[in-house]
């Protein structure tokens, strides 16, 4: 299996395409991206060693893959103990979400609990653990300027309740998550 040489850059951007975080190693499938390692996110292992990475990116790229619980178990493996793990998506009732047929996953902003300290009740799903740093959801901007955007950031009791009686007419636009690895 080839392995890149990660000393230089310790940072991963999976899914890199054309926008590859600068000083990152990239990986995509795609031979036109700006990759460093061509591979298959849906083939594991991704070839890339355990605990080369301070930080891993993957940006509009989870929707995309076939296996959202194998590749945050890769992720975890690639990233360093501590290494800080940062996922941006779109919110299942943006317009993005439903508009890119490749676009396998409709994702909200509790998608990831399966790693955290409870895992959603559901901890048999994997053992990878994650300590979620932060969540942030911006709306559409309408309901910025109202407020609402305020309100679900700053209290996750709203946050609840917006996703369970809102999100259909106050909609969401993207998520971005960041993650620490519990290793
Ligand atoms: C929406 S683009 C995002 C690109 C970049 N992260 C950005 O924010 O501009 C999704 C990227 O994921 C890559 N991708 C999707 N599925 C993949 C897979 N199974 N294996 C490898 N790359 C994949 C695509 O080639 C594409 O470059």
């Amino acid at each position: 299996m080839p392995e890149v040489d990660v000393t230089a850059a310790r940072i991963l951007d999976v899914g890199c395409g054309i926008n590859k975080y600068p000083g990152a190693i990239g990986i995509d499938r795609n031979p036109r991206s700006r990759a460093d390692v061509l591979c298959d996110l849906d083939r594991f292992p991704y070839p890339l060693r355990d605990s080369s990475f301070q930080a891993l990116r993957a940006v509009h790229v989870i929707e995309h893959v076939s296996d959202v619980i194998r590749a945050m178990e890769e992720f975890h493996r690639l990233v360093s103990p501590g290494g800080r793990v940062l996922i941006v998506t779109p919110h299942y009732t943006d317009f993005s979400s439903f508009c890119d047929p490749t676009h396998r996953w409709h994702l909200n902003s509790f998608s990831f609990r399966y790693f955290g300290p409870d895992h959603g009740g559901f901890g048999y799903y994997s053992s990878a653990r994650f300590r979620e740093v932060s969540v942030h959801v911006r709306l559409l901007a309408l309901w910025r300027y109202v407020g609402f955007e305020f309100l679900v950031n700053h209290f996750p009791r709203f946050r609840r309740f917006w996703e369970y009686y809102l999100c259909y007419v106050i909609r969401g636009k993207v998520m971005e998550f960041e993650f620490e690895a519990i290793k």
